[in-house]
Order: structure tokens, then C-alpha cells, then sequence
């Protein structure tokens, strides 16, 4: 593997979904700039680009997301039973003041027209493509050093109003975005307890669903990558 190959290996084995290590320092502009230039190269169904970033530094604002976010996670936590309420109290969800920017992520159906070419049989398509674009984002950041976190304890149409999306255009990410002191090496869900993940072996299938990949495949993959 070239330098460039290894780069990206890299960025994606050490990306992370950050809430509690982001250092209170703002992004620079800059920087900021070329993360929302790698989204926006995202693929998109048809080119679409169907695709919005609302860049949020607003103290108020991110006080008033904050909070809504805070009562959601205290909605969950009391439906949880008592076991998963026990492992999900110390869990952190969210860094939204600590990163002190947002990027909402929106989605606008309308966008490329009356004939999306390839979303007519497949209307999600439209989402995946957004997806995508935070996906970039989120690879770019890792690469730049810069912590992202995903905030989805949110009611959408309270996040739509908070920072004035237009008809149709609906918030797909809250993302938190800012430089962190370090990348945790285990997801915080696994450290805490909550969910691990499962081998990559489990979920290669062979042909039809169900048929997994044997162990000695997985092996030899697992030796050439990563
Ligand atoms: C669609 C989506 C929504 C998520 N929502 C939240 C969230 O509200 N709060 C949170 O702390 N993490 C959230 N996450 C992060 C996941 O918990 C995290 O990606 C997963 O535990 C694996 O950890 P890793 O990203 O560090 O590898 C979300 C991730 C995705 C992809």
C-alpha cells in the first residue's frame, strides 16, 4: 500500500464518535471549510446533492439544543428497564457545547428535480446520498484530527425550527465538531457496557443470506488489511 492508502486505512480504523473529549477550542474556519468540501464531494442518486450544512456557533443556540437533547435522553433512560438504565446512566450522548459548533445536516426530497434518475424504485436513495456526505465529513475530520459526534436524541421538527429549515427540508444529523485530546481507541458503547460491535466474518455472507464467510477467508482478509 502506497502513503495515500494507508492515510485512509488509517482515518477509517481510528475514527471515532466523540462526546467527551472535544478541548472547548473552536475549529478553524479553514479547516472547517475542508470538511464541508469533502461532504459536498459525496456520490449522490442522480447528482442530486440533495444536501443542506447549517454551521451553528450561536451560544443560545446550542444552549436550546442542548437542553431539548438533555430531556430526550432522560425520556429514554426512563423507559429503559433497570439493568440498561444502570449501564446507560453514565453514558455520555452528546458534546454540543463542548464542541461549540454544529453542523445540521439536511435533506431536501425536492432537490434534482421532478425525475431523480435512480430513485424512482428506490425513494431512500435520496438519504443514503446525505448519509454519505456526513460520512466524508466525518472521515475528513478524522483524518484533520477533529472530533465528530452524531446527536439523534433530537424530535426533528424541533430541530427544524430551531435553525429555520424551509418546508420539505428535513435535519438528518446534529453533528458536534470540534478538536479533541484524543481519540478513544474502543467505541464508548463497547467500553461502557452498552453494545460491541460483531466480527466482520459474521456479517460477510456467501451467495444467499446466512451463509458466512469461513474462518480461514476472514483469517486471510484480516491479514491483508487494516
Ligand atoms: C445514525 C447515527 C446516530 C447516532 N446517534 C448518536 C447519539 O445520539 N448520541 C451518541 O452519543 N452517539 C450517536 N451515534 C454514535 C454511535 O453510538 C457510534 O457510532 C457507535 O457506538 C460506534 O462507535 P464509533 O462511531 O466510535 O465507532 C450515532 C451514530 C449514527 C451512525
Amino acid at each position: 500500500m502506497n502513503e495515500d492508502q494507508v492515510g485512509l486505512y488509517e482515518a477509517i480504523r481510528t475514527r471515532r464518535d466523540v462526546r467527551a473529549e472535544f478541548t472547548g477550542e473552536l475549529v478553524d474556519d479553514a479547516v472547517l471549510w475542508r470538511l464541508l468540501e469533502a461532504a459536498h464531494r459525496a456520490p449522490s442518486v442522480g447528482n442530486s446533492q440533495p444536501w443542506d450544512f447549517v454551521v451553528v456557533r450561536d451560544r443560545q443556540t446550542l444552549r436550546r439544543f442542548a437542553g431539548h437533547v438533555a430531556d430526550k435522553r432522560r425520556e429514554f433512560h426512563a423507559a429503559l428497564p433497570p439493568e440498561r438504565a444502570a449501564t446507560f446512566e453514565p453514558i455520555k450522548i452528546e458534546g454540543i457545547a463542548e464542541s461549540g459548533t454544529g453542523i445540521v445536516v439536511t435533506y431536501d426530497h425536492d432537490r434534482g428535480g421532478p425525475q431523480v434518475l435512480g430513485r424512482a424504485t428506490v425513494p431512500e436513495t435520496g438519504v443514503f446520498s446525505t448519509v454519505l456526505a456526513i460520512q466524508n465529513l466525518w472521515l475528513a475530520a478524522t483524518a484533520e484530527r477533529i472530533g465528530v459526534g452524531w446527536v439523534s436524541f433530537h424530535d426533528p421538527e424541533f430541530l427544524a425550527e430551531l435553525v429555520g429549515l424551509p418546508e420539505g427540508v428535513r435535519p438528518v444529523a446534529w453533528l458536534c465538531v470540534g478538536p479533541v485530546r484524543e481519540f478513544q481507541t474502543v467505541p464508548d458503547l463497547e467500553r461502557f457496557g452498552w453494545r460491541s460491535g460483531r466480527p466482520l466474518a459474521d456479517a460477510v455472507h456467501h451467495e444467499r443470506f446466512g451463509a458466512v464467510a469461513c474462518s480461514s477467508q476472514a483469517d486471510a482478509g484480516a491479514a491483508r488489511t487494516l
